[in-house]
């Protein structure tokens, strides 16, 4: 937690309130060059993603609490390929191609559900939970099949507390290193008992990098979200961290205390239980709404009981989904008048962000626009422009596409 004492936020609110105030920013800040606009426009650059991002990159797909039982599972498309994940009968959780290695059907139909095996419609090919091809009808059909050569092909899953993680590429680094900072950020978060409250998506307009940053910075929460957010937290009064990675960490200040629900939300009252009142969470979560980015698609405004895990998905280069996972830490209090005014209230804010980004995929897109100006509290947004360069490799990139390499700074301990 050395990233976040309440020390080390209080004096960064304190500088930002004095720059404010001096109407500056920090001196010591290195000018971001603009963003070229077609990285969020070109089908170019959506193929770059593909090809190299997405493929490389881990990538959070639920909660193992959501395969509690042997042989629970759900499918997913990641990056346009179908994907199971499976608990096996030996309690460990893996990831397959969730296609059959006969003659590549899809093998597992539904989106989730308990199996006993894995068998292919087509010609039962059968599959055991851990991916081992087990049964192939006439086997003697086919000459010189060796059924220990033809089981699922592996996905990376690996798991960080209860959050699960998938990665298509077999060498990439292990999870935690990929996580860089998050881990000990979070070390005051039951991360193992993360539950799944409810999910949702709704599909957007937009490049998913629009949304992303949408979620990465607050420059706009004054203007966009006057009745919302802006009533319980002070955007101007924010600690901003950037981590390795791609990653981000945001502190902002609360302007009152928070409670156990979203924290963005709700105050602290006098009539909250005890419990509600007990504070779970490192003290910092009281005076100031937690957010964390972490890359490339998933957003984490941390809360004591309830919370969104927000992931944005690319359909195309102008299309994306938006999968909201509110998740509960801990028992927590039993109050589902709060529960309910939590989710009501994300869904009005996310409604404002909505708002404000309809029609900006064809706005970007038509030659009205050449490079994006980022300002010091959208920092986060260079942060993930870079290390999305530095994934796809910039020898990669077209000229004209790539974000100019800073040395930007990041946070230390
Ligand atoms: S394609 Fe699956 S058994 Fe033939
Ligand atoms: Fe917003």
């Amino acid at each position: 937690m050395t990233l976040e004492t309440p020390e080390r936020i209080q004096s960064m609110w304190e500088a930002a309130a004095t720059q404010m105030r001096e109407r500056r920013h920090p001196g010591d800040f290195p000018a971001l060059p603009d963003i070229p606009a077609a990285r969020y426009t070109s089908d170019a650059f959506y193929e770059l993603e593909k090809k190299f991002l997405w493929s490389r990159t881990w990538l959070f797909v639920g909660l193992a609490h959501e395969f509690e039982e042997t042989g629970s599972y759900r499918t997913y498309t990641l990056n346009d390929a179908p994907v199971v994940v499976m608990r096996g009968r030996d309690g460990d959780l893996r990831a397959f191609h969730n296609v059959c290695q006969h003659r590549g059907s899809l093998l597992m139909k539904d989106e989730g559900g308990v199996a006993r095996n894995m068998r292919c419609l087509y010609h039962c090919w059968t599959y055991d939970l851990d991916g081992k091809l087990t049964f192939v009808p006439d086997e003697h059909y086919f000459s010189g099949l060796d059924k220990a050569e033809r089981g699922l092909k592996p996905i990376r899953c690996e798991q960080f507390g209860s959050l699960v993680f998938v990665n298509f590429d077999a060498e990439a680094e292990p999870l935690l290193d990929f996580l860089t900072d998050i881990p000990a950020l979070w070390a005051d978060i039951p991360l193992n008992d993360l539950r799944l409250f409810d999910r949702f998506s709704f599909e957007v307009d937009c490049n998913w990098k629009c949304l992303q940053d949408n979620f990465a910075e607050n420059y706009h929460a004054k203007y966009v979200h006057e009745n919302t957010i802006d009533k319980v937290i002070d955007s101007k009064t924010s600690a901003l961290q950037m981590l390795r990675g791609g990653h981000n960490a945001i502190v902002i200040k609360s302007r009152g205390m928070l409670t156990s629900g979203m924290g963005a939300a709700f105050f602290k009252s006098e009539n909250d239980t005890a419990e509600e009142q007990a504070s779970k969470l490192a003290e910092i979560s009281r005076s100031g709404q937690r957010s964390y980015n972490v890359f490339p698609n998933a957003t984490f405004p941390v809360a004591e009981y309830l919370f969104p895990i927000v992931m944005v998905w690319p359909i195309d280069a102008g299309r994306c989904k938006v999968e909201v996972s509110f998740v509960k830490t801990g028992e927590g209090p039993a109050n589902e008048q709060l529960d309910q005014d939590t989710l009501t209230f994300f869904k009005r804010f996310i409604g404002e962000d909505l708002n404000a980004l309809s029609g900006m995929h064809k706005a970007l897109a038509h030659g009205g626009i050449d490079s994006i100006p980022l300002c010091w509290s959208e920092q986060f947004i260079y942060n993930h422009e870079q290390h999305i360069d530095e994934i796809i490799g910039r020898e990669n990139i077209p000229q004209g596409l790539a974000v100019v390499r800073l040395d930007l700074p990041y946070a230390s301990g």
